[in-house]
């Protein structure tokens, strides 16, 4: 049985970091109301010449390097994002341009938060099925572009970044010792999109919109969404919290992650926790939290990992892997 498996990780960041504090003076807010509220204590902001393609690609040379690959060697691109560079063509094509590779194919996905989750168990299919051997799982964002920074009720919670995984298509024995994902499973539901969505669009305004968030409500929805797949996943695998090495959530709020690791049973000392340092970087925040728990040592090869993100839409999935 093929099972895709984690060769490298990857992730880039701005180097511009904004701290709560420096939006005293841009809107009414405090860093306490927003550290007590949310766990963000900053987020990093992309300057004039970063965009969602070049952060992605800097994700996307550090995953390879880490694999010890080239471009060359991979098939297939996948990137989540609800911020492209451009309506069209795919920013995935155009990383898959920037990283000088010309065979393959490349596309975006869009799926808000839970971006990152799609394209993974996306890829995971396509190599499963044999019609590509190595991909580049990549998301990337940079909210900051489609924030209204008058709205101190959404501006605080968002960040930019990148985040990206080579995956490989490795014969398995088809048991959950098997390295690689191992279980997935993905839900959405349109009847809430005016909970969480861009106020503009090509079809629409013609424009490129800003983001709007009933905050309350998306928090009522989340953990009871976010534990109905990790219960799917967990049924699926034949597993239970206890067997879990890491938990890696998507990071919006630091209350609904405990919130759900709590209803769940999964110990405090395994979740992975980089809210406070990135803020919600949408389809990139999964990604960026693996490539801090991995790069300090707490994710190693063979450990059993679960994430899961929520989203606009809305959307929501989770998924389980052996690293
Ligand atoms: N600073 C100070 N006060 C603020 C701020 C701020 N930045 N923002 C809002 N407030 C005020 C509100 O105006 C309100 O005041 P009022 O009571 O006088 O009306 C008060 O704080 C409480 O507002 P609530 O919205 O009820 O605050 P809540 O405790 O719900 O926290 C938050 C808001 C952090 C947005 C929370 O609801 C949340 O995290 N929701 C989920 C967001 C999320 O998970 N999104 C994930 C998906 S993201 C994606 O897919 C792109």
């Amino acid at each position: 049985m093929i099972r895709s498996v984690v060769r490298g990780i990857g992730s880039a960041l701005p180097p511009r970091i904004m701290k709560n504090t420096d939006f005293e003076g841009v809107v009414e807010t405090s860093d306490e109301w927003i550290v007590q509220r949310t766990g963000i204590r900053q987020r990093h902001i992309a300057g004039s010449g970063e965009t969602t393609a070049s952060l992605g690609e800097a994700a996307a040379r550090a995953a390879l390097q880490s694999a010890g690959l080239d471009a060359g060697d991979i098939d297939l691109i996948v990137l989540a994002t609800s911020t492209p560079n451009h309506t069209f063509p795919a920013t995935a094509v155009e990383i898959q341009q920037r990283l000088g590779l010309r065979s393959g194919f490349a596309f975006d996905l869009q799926a808000v938060c839970s971006g990152f989750v799609y394209a993974l168990n996306t890829a995971d299919l396509y190599l499963r099925g044999g019609a590509a051997r190595r991909a580049l799982v990549i998301g990337a964002e940079t909210f900051s572009r489609i924030l209204d920074w008058s709205d101190r009720s959404t501006c605080v919670l968002f960040g930019d970044g990148a985040g990206a995984l080579v995956i490989e298509a490795v014969e398995g024995k088809g048991s959950i010792a098997d390295r690689g994902l191992l279980a997935a499973s993905l839900r959405s539901d349109g009847c809430h999109m005016e909970k969480l969505y861009v106020d503009g669009g090509p079809s629409t305004t013609g424009t490129v919109g800003h983001l709007r968030m009933e905050g309350r409500e998306v928090f009522k929805h989340a953990v009871g969404m976010i534990t109905d797949v990790v219960e799917a996943v967990f049924a699926d695998a034949g597993i239970s919290a206890k067997d879990l090495d890491w938990f890696v959530p998507h990071q919006a709020n630091k209350r609904i992650i405990d919130a759900s690791a709590k209803k769940l049973g999964i110990a405090e000392k395994k979740v992975v926790t980089t809210v406070d340092l990135h803020g919600n970087t949408s389809a990139a925040s999964v990604p960026l939290a693996l490539s801090v728990a991995v790069a300090d040592g707490r994710i190693r090869q063979g450990d059993l990992v679960l994430l899961e993100a929520m989203g606009g839409g809305f959307t929501w999935g989770a998924l389980l892997l052996r690293w």
